[in-house]
């Protein structure tokens, strides 16, 4: 499904959620069943129930896509799951930008994910270390055993590492680091079983006791990629020129690179533009979250994730790598209705694919967040959704909601007691009228 889809959907904005649905719909070849799953109230008690402990109930968060990307000459329709008003706006604002230039390119790593098995009071860790690494074949073995679906999808375990810490809290312990290939699963459960499966023969092999069993989320190994190039036209707004647009971005980025305090709050505006992407299609934002902040640590100092220079034509370019442990098989991706239609209007045939859909939508959010920094400020894109919400805070009902925003916009003063004062005087108005 979805592919030949144009992603430059214009105005889409201006439908009712209903109406973009339909567009969506038809420009992506969705089933009816997946288009109503987007409405929401798919997931069912019963199957919440089956998924989490001591449910009581579901929890909903607006469904949007973000529209105009174009990743390696396709385009792509990019579900978003979030609560943050202005990100999907801003990723399709940053896509329509780089689509001037041909859009985004991206490429991703194979999708290996670590295993780590934890040795403690290992009586000779050389002579363990030599041990382990000769029974490698053995290891491989007992793991695939563990998860012969994956090995016959063409993954699998693939080689034995081993890690010696001489001091630790403790004392020394050695770590065992099982390399699987996931393929399209994300792959904790696969690779936590096998942990658990060799770890005997790990102590066989080094005469020590086996303590932790389980996955690594610094996914170091399974990466992807974006790149994009914009002109300085398609960034000059409000009088700006856009070669001072780019000067300004590339303080912003200049900033982010050396103080870690600016670092996070710009990778946050990076993993903006992921975790939606990361919750609408069912995957683990935890394990993206805090894989890429390690990853944004990994040369002793937290700094950007991102990296923008100018080339020498005078086109902004963006690069950003970090690990993306996603799949589009197993665990919530195919459970949930909305996960499936997610995947479904992506049509993204390999977690490989997702995981380049994903980087290419930080990228975009990264891109939009320091536009908007450099230039005019965030609060004025923000301001109109902002004021819709503190409306729907103090009780307006969706047909008061328009009014009571704009008077708040109007008179600069967006705060929750002047949206119960305007709500006030609208009812009052209608009452009497
Ligand atoms: C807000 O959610 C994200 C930003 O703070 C990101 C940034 O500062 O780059 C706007």
């Amino acid at each position: 499904m979805a592919s030949g889809v144009n992603s430059r959907i214009e105005g889409l904005y201006r439908h009712n959620p209903e109406e973009r649905r339909r567009r969506i719909a038809d420009e992506t070849g969705l089933t009816a069943t997946a288009t109503d799953a987007l409405a929401g109230c798919v997931l069912g008690q019963e199957r919440a129930d089956k998924m989490i402990e001591n449910v009581v109930g579901l929890y909903e968060l607006p469904f949007g896509i973000a529209t105009n990307f174009t990743i390696n000459g396709r385009d792509y329709l990019i579900p978003m799951v979030v609560e943050e008003p202005s990100i999907v706006a801003g990723a399709s604002y940053a896509a329509r930008m780089a689509r001037a230039t041909g859009g985004f390119i991206a490429t991703h790593a194979e999708p290996v994910m670590i295993g780590q098995i934890q040795l403690i009071e290992v009586p000779d860790s050389r002579a363990a270390e030599a041990a382990i690494l000769g029974q490698t074949i053995e290891l491989i073995e007992r793991a695939n055993a563990q998860s012969m679906s994956m090995v016959a999808r063409g993954g699998g375990a693939r080689s034995v590492e081993v890690h010696r810490f001489d001091s630790s809290p403790m004392g020394p312990m050695m770590v065992v680091h099982l390399l699987v290939d996931c393929r399209d699963a994300m792959g904790a459960n696969a690779v936590n079983s096998m942990c658990e499966a060799i770890a005997p023969l790990l102590e066989a092999a080094s005469g020590g006791r086996a303590m932790l069993r389980i996955l690594s989320n610094l996914a170091d190994k399974r990466t992807a990629t974006a790149r994009v190039r914009i002109a300085a036209d398609a960034l000059t707004r409000d009088g700006i020129d856009g070669h001072e647009v780019i000067e300004r971005i590339l303080w912003a980025h200049a900033f982010a690179v050396v103080d870690p305090y600016r670092a996070t709050t710009h990778n946050k505006g990076i993993m903006n533009g992921i975790d939606p992407v990361i919750v609408a299609t069912g995957n683990d934002w935890r394990a993206v979250e805090a894989g890429a902040h390690a990853w944004a640590s990994r040369s002793g100092r937290y700094t950007s994730m991102s990296h923008w220079y100018r080339d020498a034509h005078g086109f902004l370019c963006g690069e950003l790598t970090i690990p993306l442990a996603v799949g589009i098989v197993g665990g919530a991706t195919r459970v949930h209705p909305a996960a499936r239609a997610a995947l479904d209007i992506l049509g993204v045939r390999s977690a490989g694919e997702l995981a380049e859909v994903c980087v290419c939508a930080g990228l975009a959010s990264n891109l939009a967040a320091m536009r908007a920094l450099a230039t005019e400020g965030i609060q004025r894109g923000h301001m109109s959704l902002h004021a819709r919400q503190i409306a729907l805070a103090a009780g307006a009902e969706a047909t008061e909601v328009a009014t009571i925003a704009q008077q708040m916009i109007d008179t600069a003063s967006i705060k929750p007691a002047a949206a119960e004062q305007f709500l006030a005087a609208l009812r009052n108005c209608l009452t009497e009228a």
